[in-house]
């Protein structure tokens, strides 16, 4: 029996790196996943990889739009979230002197 059995749970930002382990351990512990991601192709290669129950939502953090779809899409679908991690994001390592405005 997995600690997550009959839980539905949110990896925002899940198609790659610290999100998709994430989504794959979620999936692993019983639970129904959801992960999102921007990008169509990779959001898609990510569901082949964690397989089982997992479903992929198109979907930026940065729209609110976007956050809305994904918790009618949930709700629709009769789930509600009883797992969020709010993953989703990025950056690059750089020292004091390499910042720019754009960082
Ligand atoms: N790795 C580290 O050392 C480290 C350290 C401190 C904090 N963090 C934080 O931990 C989180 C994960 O890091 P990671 O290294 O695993 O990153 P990663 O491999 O670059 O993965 C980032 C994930 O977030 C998604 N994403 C990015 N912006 C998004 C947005 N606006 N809306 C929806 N999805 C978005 C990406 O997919 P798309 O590009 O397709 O949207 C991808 O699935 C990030 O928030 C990062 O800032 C990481």
């Amino acid at each position: 029996m997995g600690q997550l059995d009959g839980k539905t749970a949110v990896v925002t930002g899940g198609t790659s790196g610290i999100g998709l382990a994430t989504a794959r351990r979620f999936r692993e512990e019983g639970a129904r996943v959801y992960i999102t991601g921007r990008n169509k192709d990779t959001l898609d290669k990510a569901i082949t990889e964690i397989g089982g129950t997992v479903t992929g939502i198109q979907a930026d953090s940065a729209n609110l739009t976007d956050l809305d779809r994904l918790y009618t899409t949930i709700a629709d679908a009769g789930h509600h979230i009883d797992v969020l991690f709010a993953n989703a994001g990025g950056g690059t390592f750089a020292t004091l002197e390499q910042v720019t405005e754009e960082h």
